[in-house]
């Protein structure tokens, strides 16, 4: 059986990874004509499973070794003259089976090599699909506020007017954008006009609008931080023609004595709880990030991932705050309700807000008005911070469920960051290797994300990403018991 070198990334990131990766700079892919693919239109056998076959024979046989680029589904598509959802849902099986692998930078490699030769010294592990997973990123959507969502609905639709069903105003309905202004203003101490507010669906579709509307306005350059996720900003910058650079990220966020080395035309930051390594932006920090944007004229792109998720400590203010005229706020609905609503929303300094209103028109006329006056019902109601006041206990006894067992069974495991948010990075002993803990996990039916693949600087220090927010207690438990053995595995 051959061996995935890493299995474990979640299908979102997949998901998102495969729809990015047409625009994400991946130099040296693999020829279309290495993968020596010969559809048969004619027999019957469906055009995705043709593809799959030709791809597994080429690992098989060698002929594709482990970490070789594939083209991306675009370039495949067009080559083959089949459409791209054919090449994407090729793709998606062979990762899903361990064949290949989605990347940093949004492209898709070769995960595995040739089958070796059995030999009694060398037993592979046997993969199994995970039955724990700590994959990160989730909401825990069985707990979705149905009924309370449900009466906003009935609200709406039964009061609405007949033009609630014709297209929507251009920046989103006035109904969800001065609710959203209060709440930021009373609870991430933002300073929001309504005005100022765009509706767009969700933080992926809020960043590709700032970044085209900022690469449209001149901007060459775009900081992140490093390590940062791998599937937004990253490749839609990339693909928008400007440069990536990574400032390094220490206990509390960037390192700002770094920014000025960047030459950054924008940064994008999440000062609230770092992703993925959890720090909190300081006041220090912030101010010194205002005042490298404001040397530069350049603009600072607030992701406010995870602010409602404070377990012991009051939640800093949006950084949005202090400088309005500086600063791009984005906030989404999908850590605190669902990714599924596609909701999301930005607060942009006025000298861009028409531009960012105009990208988000031209790119869809506009977000689903039912929803926005959805979710501007739940919110004025005070439903959205009646759902926050009932979320929060239950991630903070999961997280201190996952604190508690990773200090008993897995002690050489170090967390990192504050008690706030999703998901919990703990760094691990120097002399491990990262990818071969996360394979391990996976052979025992454990998926964890490892820290290295988010990093723009190359690997250094090992660090895995637990996600625990929508796993049981039980399972969070038996999980760190078979990572630890994995641990042990590796290290002996
Ligand atoms: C760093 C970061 N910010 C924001 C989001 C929310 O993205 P969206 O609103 O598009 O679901 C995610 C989702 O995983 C994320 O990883």
């Amino acid at each position: 059986m051959a061996k995935p070198r890493t299995n474990s990334r979640s299908s979102r990131s997949h998901e998102r990874s495969l729809r990015s990766e047409s625009s994400s700079g991946a130099s040296n892919t693999s020829r279309v004509a290495d993968l020596l693919i010969d559809l048969r239109r004619s027999g019957g056998e469906a055009l995705h499973r043709q593809i799959e076959a030709s791809i597994r024979d080429g690992i098989r046989t060698g002929r594709l070794r482990v970490g070789t680029p594939l083209p991306p589904s675009r370039a495949l598509a067009a080559d083959l003259g089949v459409s791209r959802g054919v090449v994407v849902e090729a793709y998606q099986q062979l990762v899903a089976e361990g064949y290949l692998t989605s990347r940093a930078g949004g492209y898709t490699e070769v995960a595995i090599d040739q089958e070796p030769v059995a030999t009694s010294a060398s037993v592979a592990e046997p993969v199994r699909a995970p039955l724990i997973d700590f994959s990160y990123g989730r909401s825990d959507v069985t707990h979705f506020p149905r009924t309370v969502w449900l009466r906003s609905i009935r609200k709406i639709l039964t009061e609405a007017p007949n033009e609630l069903f014709l297209y929507p105003s251009r920046r989103g309905t006035p109904e969800l954008r001065q609710a959203l202004a209060d709440y930021l203003n009373r609870v991430r101490g933002a300073s929001v006009d309504p005005d100022q507010v765009v509706i767009v669906n969700g933080y992926a579709q809020g960043i590709a609008l700032i970044i085209s509307v900022l690469a449209a306005a001149g901007a060459r350059r775009l900081a992140v931080e490093d390590p940062s996720s791998d599937d937004d900003a990253r490749p839609m910058a990339l693909a928008a023609g400007l440069e990536v650079v990574g400032v390094p990220v220490g206990e509390e966020g960037i390192l700002v004595d770094a920014l000025d080395r960047t030459d950054a035309d924008a940064i994008v930051l999440t000062p609230s709880h770092q992703w993925p390594t959890g720090g909190v932006l300081s006041a220090e920090s912030r101010a010194a990030v205002l005042r490298w944007a404001s040397r530069r004229g350049a603009v600072v792109i607030e992701d406010d991932y995870d602010a409602e998720y404070r377990y012991d400590r009051a939640p800093i203010g949006a950084i949005q705050g202090l400088a309005p005229d500086q600063v791009i706020y984005a906030g989404s609905a999908s850590k605190t309700l669902a990714p599924g609503l596609r909701m999301g929303w930005l607060v942009v300094p006025r000298t861009l807000v028409d531009a960012v209103a105009e990208a988000k028109i031209t790119a869809d006329r506009g977000s689903p008005t039912l929803d926005q006056l959805v979710f501007a019902d739940f919110l004025a109601r005070g439903e959205f911070d009646r759902h926050l006041r009932r979320m929060r206990p239950v991630y903070r006894r999961r997280r201190d469920v996952l604190v508690a067992a990773l200090r008993e069974k897995a002690p050489a495991l170090r967390p990192a960051g504050i008690a706030a948010g999703l998901h919990l990075v703990t760094w691990l002993p120097s002399d491990v290797d990262e990818s071969a803990v996360v394979t391990a996990a996976a052979a025992r039916g454990v998926a964890v994300h490892g820290v290295n693949p988010y990093r723009l600087s190359g690997s250094c220090l090992g660090g895995l990403i637990f996600g625990y927010s929508s796993l049981s207690e039980r399972s969070i438990v038996d999980g760190v018991a078979l990572i630890a053995d994995a641990l042990a595995n590796v290290r002996t």
